[in-house]
């Protein structure tokens, strides 16, 4: 990735135009994003997701949704909320549940 910071550098040189360089951060910042989007949650950014990071990444950094099935994040959810009432945390919401499943399935693996 070394060579996207030599890029940077070069390009805030070589072009004065502001708009050219706003369009520049911009091809970096989106090539960069998806180069490392293998390593991340799909949707990171998005609601769904965040609720997911805060309920279920608060003992173990939170698992990739595609590492299981959507059968076995059904029963994988139930015996996390197992985990969460044994360690005295408050429960997840009905809608959490739900945000979380959804969000789940929809990226899960298949197979
Ligand atoms: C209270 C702590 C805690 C919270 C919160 C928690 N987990 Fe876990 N999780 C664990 C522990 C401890 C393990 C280790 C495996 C075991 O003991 O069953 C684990 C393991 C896992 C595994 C790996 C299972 C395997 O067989 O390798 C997955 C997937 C997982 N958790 C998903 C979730 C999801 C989804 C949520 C949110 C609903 C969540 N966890 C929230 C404690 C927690």
């Amino acid at each position: 990735m070394r060579w996207t910071i030599d890029q940077t550098v070069t390009s805030r040189a070589r072009f004065s135009s502001r708009s050219a360089f706003a369009t520049l951060t911009l091809i970096l910042a989106l090539s960069i994003l998806s180069a490392c989007h293998p390593k991340g949650l799909p949707d990171s950014a998005s609601p769904a997701a965040q609720t997911y990071v805060a309920r279920c990444g608060q003992c173990h950094a939170p698992y990739n949704p595609n590492e299981l099935t959507a059968a076995m994040w059904d029963t994988q959810v139930t015996m996390m909320e197992v985990k969460i009432q044994n360690a005295g945390l408050p429960p997840l919401s009905a809608d959490d549940r739900e945000t979380i499943l959804d969000y789940l399935k929809h990226n899960a693996g298949s197979q």
